[in-house]
């Protein structure tokens, strides 16, 4: 397998932006591409406002910051990612998109060129099908933001070349990142394991076990974890995790799935969490004030 030396990556949002920030700071080159110029300048300018955050905080040199914004280019053709040797998808998650999208990779690019999805969700071994070159996809799922998260789930499907898989987990290394293994199964492992253990702080809550304030001190003092798992579904966003969990419990048809109740009705009610303000905590209040389980009587 030859050396990766440039990269493309598709679709420049949260995660695309990030990917292409941290693989120019890499050393590599990188085309970054979308389907319109202002989705592309507004990712040029947020890469290039962290670095500049890099810079101050003297984790990168000024040199480096040029020279990384020299090695990243964008383009709303495809047809500028053809030469790429690992091309990194990370466009919105719908299937028939990402189908789309790799039908036309396949097409368009090198022979020996490698693919690479990030998604969270959906079966990359699916992805992988709809190529004439299989045995060259894998998962590549990165954690958010990018530049921070020192995780990737370097994902195995049962037509993965070995040289594939040792291409990519190279790559992610190059990126200063840890990668680990996991089959092409639902969640792989990080999102497998999160997401039930989110769903249940909520049937916790739903059934009586404790107040708000109670299961979020309970699994930060007993557990040493950073931030309790109602203040973080309120950070993800509790529409976000209802979309997960009831993939989950599609995908594994297992009713250790199965959402909590309240987290639908407080999707519908608009309690996503940060984001509109109101969670399992108000954020009008300073500090944020656990909201009382009585709105949530159903
Ligand atoms: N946001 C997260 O926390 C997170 C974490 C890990 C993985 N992911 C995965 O990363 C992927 C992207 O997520 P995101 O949050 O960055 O989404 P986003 O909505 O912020 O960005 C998606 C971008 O893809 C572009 N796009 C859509 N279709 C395209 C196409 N056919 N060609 C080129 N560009 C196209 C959109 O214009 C948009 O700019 C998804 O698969 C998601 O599941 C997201």
């Amino acid at each position: 397998m030859s050396q990766i030396q440039s990269l493309a990556v598709i679709g420049s949002g949260t995660m695309g932006a990030g990917i292409a920030q941290i693989a120019a700071a890499a050393g590599y080159n990188v085309v970054l591409s979308d389907v319109q110029q202002s989705f592309l300048d507004k990712a040029l300018k947020s890469i290039s406002g962290s670095y500049d955050k890099f810079v101050q905080k003297d984790k990168m040199s000024d040199g480096d910051r040029q020279a990384a914004l020299g090695r990243l280019t964008t383009s709303t053709s495809l047809e500028d990612v053809a030469q790429a040797d690992l091309v990194i998808e990370a466009i919105t998650e719908q299937i028939d998109a990402k189908l789309v999208l790799l039908t036309h990779l396949d097409q368009l690019c090198k022979p020996s060129t490698l693919f690479a999805s990030n998604t969270s969700s959906l079966s990359v071994t699916q992805m992988a099908q709809a190529t004439k070159r299989p045995d060259q996809v894998a998962g590549m799922h990165f954690f958010n933001p990018p530049a921070l998260m020192k995780l990737v789930e370097v994902v195995r499907t049962p037509l993965t070349s070995q040289a594939t898989f040792d291409a990519i987990w190279q790559v992610s290394l190059k990126l200063g990142k840890t990668p680990v293994e996991t089959r092409d199964t639902p969640g792989f492992i990080f999102n497998r394991l999160i997401i039930p253990y989110l769903n249940e702080a909520t049937w916790a809550l739903y059934e009586g076990a404790g107040k708000v304030a109670d299961i979020d001190a309970a699994m930060k003092l007993g557990g040493n974890m950073p931030i309790g798992p109602l203040a973080l579904l309120d950070l993800i966003g509790t529409d976000v995790q209802l979309h997960a969990c009831q993939a989950l419990f599609e995908q594994f048809g297992d009713s250790k799935f199965r959402p909590c109740p309240l987290n639908r009705a407080m999707v519908r009610a608009g309690l996503l969490g940060k984001k509109t303000g109101k969670g399992f905590y108000d954020y009008a209040q300073d500090p944020p004030k656990p909201v009382s389980m009585d709105p949530f009587r159903l």
